[in-house]
């Protein structure tokens, strides 16, 4: 593909797509990863003289959340606060933004605008004609073919990939495509039935597949063992039986279980086999995390996706705690994704020691199966032309 930092922008009207998709709660970004994983672009655009718009989607209009609720005012206001930006969100945008030089434009969730998600030509046309070069930068929603990640770089006069989306792509490719071996791919998170895809991609490459959370109640579950009331998915129990025989998946020795599903709960460390119907796996045992962080240690390359257990308790964080460390630790090429494994990262500080933390959930894992994201589809069409 096309890479923005091939291109002169000097003068330039630049549309930068980014992925400023944050948790917001009363009017404040909550975790400004994905914004400060973005910097970088606007900054270079700004440093060859671009004139710079930036367009983002916040939420899911159709869900229920207002208008307010969903604004990206609250990501304009960060960067007014925490950087030294001349930032202003434009709400009135799609017939044309007057951008002057040094400043950067925010335009108004792209979302508000009809036909964004069923990937609109005229909206897309709307979008392009705003620019002389468009810049696909938000790898998080890669996997979305809507106007302003798709279409409207088929209408753009230059459509190129910004530095973010080709660090993705580049880091990404490497830990996928040819991995120092041994590659140990960690899954956890709440079900199996959001993951069976990206399960079945992992166990064709890696050396090694570990599960944690919920998903690795539906393994236990397949062993044979009581789960008592956790969480776990009896209609997939042939489907881990399945993975488990196609490849060497370490069991769960040990086990935190709790009572009541609330922060407050403790957690009993039992072995697998002493589970009772009133309890619910929430953790690792000790035993278990240790086995997985040995293995951790030997490999050269590490995927990690979804926490090992209810992290967000602390008394269920120690085995999500010990699978980061080791990670951390570890010399291998390291890869996290996913949301609640960012969240996971930073609870323990350590986002510096892992080699490359994606800013994609849902893209991360298309990516991970394999599927083409249909807006970097979009690029190499028309790189190809
Ligand atoms: C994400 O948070 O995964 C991306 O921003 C995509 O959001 P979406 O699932 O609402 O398209």
């Amino acid at each position: 593909i096309l890479k923005m930092t091939e291109l002169d922008l000097a003068g330039k009207r630049v549309l930068i797509r980014q992925d400023l998709n944050v948790p917001v709660k009363d009017g404040v970004v909550t975790s400004d990863a994905r914004i400060r994983a973005s910097l970088p672009t606007i900054k270079a655009a700004l440093k060859q003289g671009a004139k710079v718009m930036i367009m983002s989607h916040l939420g899911r209009p159709t869900e229920g959340e207002t208008a307010a609720e969903l604004s990206l005012l609250p990501v304009v206001n960060y960067l007014k606060e925490k950087t030294d930006l001349n930032v202003r969100l434009s709400t009135d945008y799609l017939d044309g933004v007057d951008v002057k030089d040094g400043e950067v434009v925010v335009l108004e969730n792209v979302r508000f605008n009809v036909g964004e998600s069923k990937d609109d030509e005229t909206l897309a046309k709307k979008y392009a004609a705003l620019c002389d070069i468009y810049v696909m930068d938000a790898f998080g929603t890669a996997h979305r073919a809507q106007a302003s990640t798709h279409s409207v770089g088929v209408f753009a006069p230059v459509a190129c990939g910004g530095p973010l989306l080709v660090g993705e792509l580049d880091a990404l490719g490497k830990a996928l495509h040819n991995p120092k071996r041994p590659l140990v791919a960690i899954v956890g998170g709440s079900k199996v039935s959001t993951k069976l895809t990206v399960l079945d991609a992992l166990s064709k490459i890696a050396d090694q597949l570990i599960v944690g959370g919920g998903i690795s109640n539906t393994f236990i579950a397949a062993r044979g063992y009581n789960v008592g009331r956790s969480l776990h998915e009896a209609n997939l129990i042939p489907e881990a039986k399945r993975l488990m025989d196609s490849l060497d998946i370490p069991e769960t020795v040990d086990v935190r279980v709790g009572k009541h599903f609330n922060e407050s709960e403790p957690a009993v460390i039992k072995d697998v086999s002493e589970v009772q119907d009133d309890e619910e796996i929430m953790d690792y045992g000790p035993q278990t995390a240790e086995n997985v962080a040995a293995i951790l240690k030997g490999a050269k390359t590490i995927l990690w996706n979804g926490p090992c257990g209810v992290f967000e308790f602390d008394n269920f964080a120690k085995g999500t705690e010990v699978v980061a460390r080791a990670i951390a630790a570890s010399d291998a090429f390291s890869i996290a994704g996913g949301g609640d494994t960012l969240a996971a990262i930073d609870k323990w500080n350590l986002s510096d020691q892992i080699s490359y933390i994606s800013t994609g959930g849902g893209a991360f894992l298309e990516f991970v199966e394999g599927k083409e994201l249909p807006a970097v589809a979009m690029l190499e069409a028309r790189a190809a032309k």
